[in-house]
């Protein structure tokens, strides 16, 4: 077995805020119902749009009636593709700057893709009108046969032939030589986002220029982006995103609805609220596509990895290409010496796909994660054994070392704390105390670490306040929190002083809310801004009229917790407020930009790591699957805010027994229409369905990543969860489940040992 491959050379330092379990600073704002959501912003003569939709998904329009509509009460004005006015499409860019991953821009011509695409747009006085005159407003289509096929490996690509990913060796001469083989597809069907906040935006236009109070995971983007389709400069559109009621990844670039939104309030040169309905939510924001994954495994008798192959294709839209990139742990999870990834996308009738929680690894380790659990069956080898095993010494796709990898640990961890050694390996063998059948399965997890670029301001106020500014958002999972803990550990001033002022665009450009990349990406550039800020300050201390200084430099002073002094006699000191009031000066600022470890050349490979180990009971006289029981250990770098941590951790299972045990969008395959369009009828793991779930962190400090060691957390903790969930359905039940989500239908089968994919 390979010994943990890093070790740290810094040791952990000491800190007052950072590595402490801290509220959110925003939580009262939120708890009090004074944090303004982006459809809680209301202006004196606001009006409201709503979409008219298509109701077939592949043909045109030929011909739109809005002659009814227009005379219903309240309404304001009725478009269609013929006068909505000019919307363009997003020239190419660099970095993450005009993505948009449905690029047509709505109303752009008469074409019909998608169920649900934007075919018209009313706008009236109330909320109510505009939904009745939209609803009114009678179209007529030429209908072209639709393709919503669910088998997507071995049907048409939408390129000549699948794409080579990372490979290495001869994986189809090895796979053949070797002693055990597996080779299984694995299916994961379409997926919604379900944020309760409902994408939305408010668009106000005044000469020119739009501000847009949206529901976005990144302004910054969302402003390039927008500013773009509308035809204006960048300067001319501002983005506010002052709170997000989460986003999942489907609010991280923007939907057709906010040029519809902005376009109307040009049009009419009045505010325009478009709120976009749960059942809109499934058809014209993004969601994860379906997948089919096929993966070979092949082993020596002793359970040494000898191939791996993955062979995946995803849907996406008949216009853009939406690619799901399910290889990117599979090619450094395990040492092996032959590794080939491939993947295409098959185009059908739905809305464009997008980012959902873990794209790419969580999809594709529930295949890899499922198919080392059944290649440990045909082993007869424990399964944590078998990964202990195949642990590898560096990143064998780019042969550099991790910066800090402690996968083996993470499965020790959770093993013992499960109480894996306990673990009876025959199918049905275990019971609870109740006599309940129990199966207990197990995934290991990575997600890729990274920093992108960002700037931030950092102000010291002469009331001894500090006050740190940033163009990104908070999604919710404690980024406010994240930057008072930065400056309040890098400036001694307390964390209640220290103001956070993000989600608008005139701030200094900030990160996406992606990729779980945040905090990674903010500490650098906040803690720089602070350092230059005090620099700021002790210039101001040195040169201020009376200041005890007089005749000193910078580096004879230094500011302990908000105090200035002079390093040789501690008690010729001021505090920031003296220092400022002596030299009558508000607050002195510091700037800073930091530099992305994302397309920049790196001597490690960035990831972070965890495993997953759950328990399911079932009962098979009344047909009840439940997930009894979660150890999760997350090697993630140093965590800043355990507690805003572990709740990321805890937030992503759940999502993960969902996707194990629950969700999928079924599509009408007459209409191509998402026929569970609702929180009724899609169905979503509840508190009811969730255990209690146990949060270990390793916190070894990756220091080549940043300063603090951090390298974020969230999704991680989705990763492998559906593959620990179906190794333990199997392990209960004797049922392997290749297709997502579990069923009961699936289990409800006499005899032991079927498959069903
Ligand atoms: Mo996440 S899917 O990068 O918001």
């Amino acid at each position: 077995m390979a010994q943990e491959t890093q070790t740290n050379p810094k040791p952990m330092f000491e800190s007052k805020v950072i590595g402490v379990s801290t509220p959110r600073i925003d939580g009262p704002f939120k708890t009090t119902g004074t944090a303004k959501y982006t459809s809680d912003h209301n202006f004196p003569d606001l009006v409201y749009a709503w979409p008219v939709t298509a109701t077939i998904s592949s043909g045109s329009v030929t011909g739109v009636d809005t002659s009814q509509a227009r005379k219903m009460p309240g309404v304001v004005a009725v478009y269609t593709h013929e006068d909505i006015g000019p919307l363009y499409r997003t020239p190419p860019a660099a970095g993450f700057s005009m993505i948009q991953d449905e690029r047509r821009p709505p109303l752009e011509d008469a074409e019909v893709r998608y169920y649900g695409q934007y075919v018209g747009v009313a706008v009236a006085k109330t909320v109510e009108q505009a939904r009745a005159a939209a609803e009114a407003v009678r179209v007529s289509y030429k209908q072209t046969p639709l393709n919503i096929n669910g088998t997507l490996l071995g049907t048409p690509l939408s390129t000549p032939s699948m794409r080579r990913g990372s490979h290495r060796g001869d994986a189809a001469a090895s796979f053949e030589a070797s002693a055990v083989q597996h080779d299984a597809v694995y299916k994961t069907p379409s997926a919604t986002h379900n944020p309760i906040e409902l994408h939305a935006t408010v668009a106000v236009y005044d000469d020119g220029r739009f501000t847009l109070y949206e529901t976005s995971q990144a302004i910054v983007n969302h402003r390039d982006t927008l500013a773009a389709v509308l035809g204006v400069s960048p300067e001319n559109v501002q983005v506010i995103t002052r709170f997000l009621g989460s986003g999942f990844g489907g609010k991280l670039w923007p939907w057709p609805h906010s040029a519809l939104a902005a376009a109307c309030a040009r049009n009419l040169n009045q505010p325009v609220k478009l709120v976009v309905s749960r059942s809109m939510m499934f058809q014209s924001v993004g969601h994860r596509p379906a997948i089919d994954q096929q993966v070979k495994l092949g082993a020596e008798t002793n359970g040494k990895l000898t191939t791996i192959v993955h062979n995946y294709v995803n849907h996406t839209s008949m216009a853009d290409d939406y690619s799901e990139g399910c290889g990117e742990a599979t090619a450094l999870l395990y040492s092996c010496p032959n590794v080939d990834i491939t993947s295409g996308m098959a185009r059908r009738n739905v809305g464009t796909p997008t980012s959902m929680r873990g794209p790419g690894a969580v999809p594709g380790l529930y295949a890899v994660e499922s198919a080392m659990d059944e290649l440990a069956v045909k082993l007869e080898m424990d399964p944590v054994a078998l990964r202990l095993l195949n642990e590898p010494e560096k990143d064998e796709s780019s042969g550099k070392p991790f910066s800090s990898r402690h996968l083996a640990e993470c499965l020790k961890v959770g093993a013992e704390k499960f109480g894996w050694s306990q673990r009876n390996p025959a199918v049905g063998s275990m019971k609870n105390a109740e006599g309940m059948t129990v199966g207990w399965g197990v995934a290991a997890c990575s997600w890729g670490a990274m920093r992108i670029e960002a700037k931030a301001m950092v102000e010291l106020l002469v009331d001894g306040t500090a006050r740190v500014t940033c163009a990104t958002q908070d999604i919710g999972g404690g980024t406010y929190t994240t930057f008072a803990q930065l400056v309040s550990h890098e400036t001694g001033i307390p964390l209640q002083k220290v103001a956070v002022v993000l989600g608008d665009t005139r701030l200094p450009d900030g990160p996406i809310s992606g990729g779980s990349w945040t905090t990674a990406t903010i500490t650098p550039a906040v803690l720089s801004a602070a350092q230059n800020a005090v620099k700021a300050l002790v210039q101001v201390a040195l040169r201020a009229q009376h200041s005890p200084f007089a005749g000193k430099s910078e580096d004879d002073l230094e500011l302990v917790e908000g105090v200035v002094r002079l390093k040789a006699d501690t008690s010729v000191a001021l505090s920031q407020e003296e220092v400022l009031r002596l030299a009558n000066i508000k607050a002195v600022s510091g700037n800073a930009e930091s530099r992305g470890t994302l397309g920049a050349h790196n001597d490690y490979s960035f990831h972070s790591f965890g495993a997953q180990f759950v328990e399911v009971t079932w009962q098979p006289e009344i047909a009840r699957l439940r997930v009894s029981r979660v150890v999760t250990v997350i090697d993630a770098g140093r965590m800043l805010n355990p507690r805003t941590a572990q709740n990321q951790i805890e937030g992503a299972v759940v999502m993960g027994i969902g996707m194990a045990m629950f969700e999928s969008t079924e599509y009408d395959e007459r209409t191509g229409a998402p026929i569970n369009a609702s929180l009724a009828d899609y169905v979503m793991p509840v508190n009811a369905d969730c255990p209690k779930i146990d949060v270990t962190f390793l916190d070894y400090p990756d220091y080549h990543l940043n300063a603090l060691g951090a390298r974020g957390v969230g999704e991680i903790g989705m990763a492998g969860v559906a593959a620990a969930v179906t190794g333990a359905v199997y392990h209960a039940t004797g049922v392997r489940v290749r297709s997502l989500p579990v069923r009961i239908e699936d289990l409800l089968v006499p005899a032991h040992g079927h498959e069903v994919a």
